[in-house]
């Protein structure tokens, strides 16, 4: 059955369908029953992206309802995922100038250490714990940290969907409290490693007077957060891959760069981050559509991958692909500075699944769903377990 609409495409088993019909039609479509606007032509998609009138939070609600006043809320009012603006602007540079300063071999080999010595256990842990390990182990945390700050990571991450619960709400602001600390001590502590991200982060910040000390600080706790369901999503979804392209696992051990690619199409064919939204503070216009102050764009980047404007044959898994396009790390100012780092910590983790046997036979016959999202394309694996070394 085809999905209800773009929300419910997310954990479909096949959206892709549903989503050239929706690229068929107008360039920005208002649904009544999600009471948004859709964009998902890769075109459209790269316009609203890059308007400059276009915020990444509602004017009037620029903290969610169910976190603000709290600690939980405190970290979220200062990411610069969630801010337009010179706050924006100025913490965006130093995230991504420490990131881009990273090693791409000497991250690579550390981060494959860690997903080579994370203990065994479900699947569906493994693949949020393996990214969350290796950021806490870049940013210079000590290994006995790694099992408590991936618990709080994960903990925080579930406080930002539509979704969430008061509970979770209230597990969020415990886990933004202990995972400030955590950072505090690190740095108080002088503990980080001098090749750290962590210190890579206080040097770019030491280069401009603007930087807030408390904005860095929820800023690095945002790395966890970013990185929490994303890259478990592209853990999961190259599995999922693996498991249904014939012959991509051969494929994939025999080229060096096999793992690399593998992330890259896999990030284009079926995104883990399936849509993002915009938010209309004044009124504007955008593909060709007036828009209001209070409308709301649900921006399809899954869509717009299968574009075939944007990438030939696109609904083809393909290792090797010429000019490759992606959308699904977005664009424009709010684009994600992780992506190189993303795809390291998701082919690792695969090349250690790999490496520890994992059974894409019986992954294959089983199946897979997917996790309750609004936005998320993350499998689940239910009785999957990654073996123990
Ligand atoms: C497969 C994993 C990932 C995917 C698919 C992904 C995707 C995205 C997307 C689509 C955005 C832009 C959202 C928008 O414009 O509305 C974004 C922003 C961001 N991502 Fe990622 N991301 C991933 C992993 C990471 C990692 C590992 C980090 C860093 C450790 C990271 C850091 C960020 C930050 C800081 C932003 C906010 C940038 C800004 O607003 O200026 N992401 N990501």
């Amino acid at each position: 059955m085809s999905p209800a609409n773009a929300i419910d495409a997310v954990t479909h088993p096949d959206p892709y369908p549903y989503y050239t019909t929706l690229r068929q039609g107008p360039p920005l479509a208002f649904d009544d029953t999600l009471q948004l606007w859709v964009a998902s032509r890769a075109d459209v998609v790269a316009e609203v992206l890059e308007h400059a009138a276009l915020r990444v939070r509602p004017v009037t609600e620029p903290v969610p309802r169910g976190i603000a006043g709290g600690p939980a809320g405190e970290v979220f009012g200062r990411l610069v995922r969630m801010n337009d603006g010179a706050l924006h602007t100025v913490h965006r540079r130093v995230l991504q100038r420490a990131l881009a300063g990273l090693d791409p071999e000497g991250t690579r080999n550390e981060v494959l250490r860690v997903a080579r010595r994370l203990p065994g256990g479900p699947l569906d842990e493994w693949m949020f714990a393996m990214p969350l390990r290796a950021l806490a182990h870049l940013l210079g945390f000590t290994g006995e940290d790694g099992p408590g700050i991936a618990a709080d990571a994960r903990a925080f991450s579930a406080c930002l969907s539509p979704l969430s619960t008061r509970e979770q709400f209230d597990a969020a602001d415990a886990a933004a409290l202990s995972l400030g600390d955590r950072l505090r001590r690190l740095l108080a502590g002088r503990r980080a490693r001098p090749d750290s991200l962590f210190a890579a982060v206080l040097a770019q910040a030491h280069e401009d007077a603007s930087v807030n000390a408390d904005t860095l600080l929820a800023n690095l706790l945002g790395l966890f957060s970013q990185t929490c369901d994303s890259t478990a999503g592209l853990i999961g979804q190259a599995v999922v891959a693996l498991a249904r392209e014939a012959g991509l696992a051969t494929q994939v051990g025999t080229r060096v760069d096999g793992f690399e690619l593998l992330m890259q199409e896999v990030a284009r064919h079926d995104p883990p981050v399936q849509n993002t939204r915009r938010f209309v503070a004044d009124g504007c216009t955008v593909a060709g559509v007036e828009l209001h102050p209070g409308d709301t764009l649900l921006v399809i980047l899954a869509a717009a991958n299968r574009d075939p404007t944007l990438n030939a044959e696109p609904d083809a898994f393909r290792l090797e692909r010429v000019a490759r396009r992606n959308l699904g790390f977005g664009r424009g100012v709010h684009a994600c500075p992780g992506q190189a780092l993303a795809q390291t910590f998701a082919a690792c983790g695969v090349q250690a699944l790999i490496e520890q046997g994992i059974d894409l036979n019986s992954i294959r016959t089983s199946g897979w769903n997917y996790r309750v999202s609004v936005n998320g394309r993350i499998p689940c694996f239910g009785a999957s377990v990654v073996a123990a070394r």
